[in-house]
């Protein structure tokens, strides 16, 4: 891939202090009687790139759905440079945390420029009036957004489908673009839902080049991934979420190296953990299932045997 144009910062995304970007403390989602997310402590430092892997149904979109202030944590808090944040989605991208979805999200109707203008709309002041009067500052506005937009645009690479209609685009530019809406909300976190997904390998690659290219302007980045090529090559940190929890946390070499990590994946119990006393009991019933089986056969091919041999019962035999 070529590498992205450079991106002029609209904000400044120096970290203030040296704390993380994002904290979640103890965060738990439950519905009804299921349990998504238990008590998940993750933080996220200027600069990094944070991996967030596990098995479907672990409760990693249910985690970034409360990070995002579109569920309300049952327990737990989320702060975003050292600040709690109020559980509502707007108030999140405003404090400076965008976020791609699992599903795309994007008005299929609208052009690529103008889905990316919608991204602008925490960032830009002028209010209804003076939008429907286009007074000469919506009209100033209107234009550096548009700047804006289309600067973001070269720097994902779809400058050149800025008029085509969104539906119009195959998967992964879809999936790219939903990345340029995010950051025109000018965030200082950037979550990503499985931005691969659907992705051919070379699309896959130049994803890799886009995040870093993404994290090199100053932005964190939290992302979810089932490619673990993309997640151990890009990440400086990955948590591992299974059934709801943290199980693991460390450099992609840690991680890797965890027999944990592995029969997650797998399904497969590991060492003394619940499940092995169980297989060994599945495995008794069946040998002894198959010893009874093999007791009936021989029983029935002696009784036919017996009969074979006694005089008189033979059919077709004269008594
Ligand atoms: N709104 C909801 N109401 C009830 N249950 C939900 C809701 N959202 C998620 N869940 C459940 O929470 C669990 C975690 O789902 P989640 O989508 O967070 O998993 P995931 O790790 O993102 O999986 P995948 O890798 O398949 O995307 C699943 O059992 C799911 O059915
Ligand atoms: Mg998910």
């Amino acid at each position: 891939m070529t590498t992205p144009p450079t991106l002029a910062p609209a904000t400044d995304n120096t970290p203030t202090d040296d704390g993380p970007v994002l904290r979640a403390d103890g965060v738990t989602m439950r519905f009804g009687g299921l349990t998504a997310v238990r008590g998940v402590d993750l933080t996220v430092h200027p600069r990094e790139i944070v991996g967030l892997i596990g098995p479907n149904g672990a409760g990693k979109t249910t985690f970034f759905n409360c990070l995002t202030g579109l569920y309300i944590p049952t327990e737990g808090t989320v702060s975003y440079r050292g600040t709690v944040l109020p559980p509502k989605p707007h108030l999140v991208t405003k404090a400076g945390i965008a976020r791609t979805f699992q599903n795309i999200r994007l008005f299929a109707n609208m052009t690529v420029l103008e889905n990316v203008l919608v991204g602008r709309h925490t960032r830009t002041k002028e209010g209804l009036w003076s939008a429907l009067l286009r007074s000469p500052g919506f009209k100033k506005a209107e234009r550096t957004s548009e700047e804006r937009a289309t600067e973001l645009l070269e720097f994902i690479g779809l400058a050149h489908k800025r008029d085509h209609l969104a539906r119009n685009l195959p998967y992964g530019e879809q999936r790219k673009l939903e990345i340029a809406r995010a950051l025109a909300s000018e965030p200082g976190l950037l979550l990503l839902d499985e931005p691969t997904a659907g992705m051919n390998p070379q699309e896959t690659r130049a994803t890799e080049e886009l995040v870093l290219a993404i994290r090199d302007k100053g932005i964190a980045v939290l992302v979810i991934e089932h490619d673990m090529r993309f997640i151990f090559n890009l990440c400086d940190r990955v948590a591992v979420l299974v059934q709801g929890e943290k199980l693991v946390e460390g450099t992609s070499d840690t991680v890797q190296a965890d027999e944990r990590v592995v029969a997650a994946y797998l399904g497969e119990p590991c060492d003394g953990a619940p499940g092995e006393a169980e297989a060994a009991e599945v495995a008794a019933a069946e040998a002894a299932a198959d010893a009874v089986a093999d007791t009936a056969a021989h029983t029935a091919a002696d009784t036919a045997a017996d009969a074979q041999n006694t005089p008189g019962t033979t059919k077709g035999e004269a008594p």
